[in-house]
């Protein structure tokens, strides 16, 4: 059963009434992080009061209880992403885990006459580390081109492959528009002209059911701190045979089977081979819990949660007749829009006074402003613990918000 109540009160953040400019805090930044509720702070703590250890470091019980704390999560990962444990590669997040699959992949295994296919609604954690490959290798970057909507189609994706194109990487939800874009079509597109597809799972993992295998991507990558999970700590998923064939861009401990001073090595197989030095082992405990806590609440609810209150926010925001709507039809819980004639950070200063947290700016995706045709937007973001008088006092700060600011400033 879904009680919004009784989830808040899992959550610190909420239960102790936390304060921002006097106003209880509202928070509308689920996009860019989300609370952790008791049980994902009890696993940390629990790896710092009686649990600390290293993991495939010892033969004492401790550290053997650590690798079987690992392993509990990798196979918690890879349930809810319907995958094998082998395939699950704990990262510091997703940033971490796109830039693996460029340098540990995509930089060994394309050449100068090979392309990259983007498109401009990407995070730069999906746009980025492609450049830094294609400077390596000499490849070409190019964008597909979005529809009317801002979303990626099948059809445009076709239209855009050449044969050079090598790899597709796509987020599965743009962090800007929230549009899901269809990745099972996407990947049987890029698969029948042999070309991979990566996929940026950073908002939707999080925000509804996952199935690798189903949606035949070939890599995804995602965050803990996006789902209730502490920060520091990510996945990548590959495909078994994919993750063989990267190269691990960072070694050291833990990753080899031998070496010698000829410097000659011998590395694990996946996912060992790209988890060198000591993993971050309190993050991996908390992402356990936080995967425990979405199943217990279950995925297919917080789907529904969110789609619910986007639609009341879409609905009372343009009620208010004072707000331009950048994805009113968008399926997840993220409303980007900007308060007519007030600039997008002056607008989220005007909601931070009454304790409200929004993001304004360019959300980190800058080559969707000229798609959007606007140098900034708001950005309120809901997940499963947002409530509708969340939203209300949202409306409530837009439908004031350019008297009361310009009355402040002029
Ligand atoms: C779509 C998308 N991709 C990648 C990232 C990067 O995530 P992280 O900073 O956790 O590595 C974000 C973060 O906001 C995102 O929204």
């Amino acid at each position: 059963m879904f009680d919004l109540k009784a989830i808040r009160n899992e959550f610190p953040m909420l239960r102790n009434a936390t304060k921002m400019q006097g106003h209880d805090l509202v928070w509308l930044d689920n996009a860019s992080t989300t609370f952790k509720p008791d049980a994902v702070l009890e696993a940390v703590t629990r790896y710092y009061t009686s649990e600390t250890s290293n993991s495939h470091r010892g033969d004492y019980d401790l550290c053997y209880n650590m690798d079987q704390e690992v392993l509990k999560t990798r196979k918690a990962v890879a349930s809810f992403i319907h995958c094998d444990p082998s395939e699950v590669v704990f990262t510091s997040g997703a940033t971490m885990s796109l830039n693996l699959v460029a340098f540990g992949y995509a930089a060994t295994h394309l050449g100068k006459d090979d392309e990259i296919l983007l498109n401009e609604a990407e995070h730069a954690s999906n746009i980025l580390p492609w450049y830094k490959v294609a400077e390596i290798t000499g490849c070409k970057v190019r964008f597909i081109p979005l529809d009317k909507q801002g979303r990626l189609t099948p059809e445009n994706l076709e239209n855009a492959f050449t044969p050079s194109t090598k790899l597709v990487c796509v987020a599965h939800v743009s962090n800007v528009l929230g549009y899901v874009a269809p990745i099972k079509e996407l990947a049987a597109i890029c698969h029948k002209h042999g070309a991979l597809i990566c996929v940026d799972g950073a908002q939707s993992v999080p925000h509804f059911a996952t199935d690798v295998k189903d949606l035949d991507c070939d890599f995804l990558a995602f965050s803990g701190h996006k789902l209730c999970g502490p920060t520091g700590i990510g996945v990548l998923y590959g495909k078994f045979d994919l993750l063989r064939a990267t190269d691990a861009f960072m070694s050291g401990g833990g990753m080899n089977v031998k070496f010698d001073k000829q410097g000659g090595a011998t590395y694990l197989e996946p996912p060992a081979r790209f988890e060198a030095g000591t993993q971050n082992l309190e993050g991996i405990m908390g992402l356990g819990a936080a995967i425990e806590f979405i199943n217990r609440i279950g995925i297919d609810n917080v789907a529904r949660h969110e789609r619910e209150l986007k639609r009341y926010a879409v609905s009372k925001i343009l009620a208010t007749g004072k707000a331009t709507i950048y994805n009113p039809d968008s399926e997840s819980g993220i409303v980007t829009f900007n308060v007519d004639g007030v600039f997008a950070q002056d607008a989220a200063t005007y909601f931070n006074s009454k304790g409200i947290a929004c993001r304004s700016g360019q959300h980190c995706a800058k080559v969707l402003n000229d798609f959007l045709g606007t140098v900034a937007t708001v950005r309120a973001s809901f997940y499963l613990y947002t409530t509708k008088e969340d939203i209300d006092a949202l409306v409530d700060a837009i439908d004031k918000c350019k008297g009361e600011f310009l009355n402040a400033y002029f």
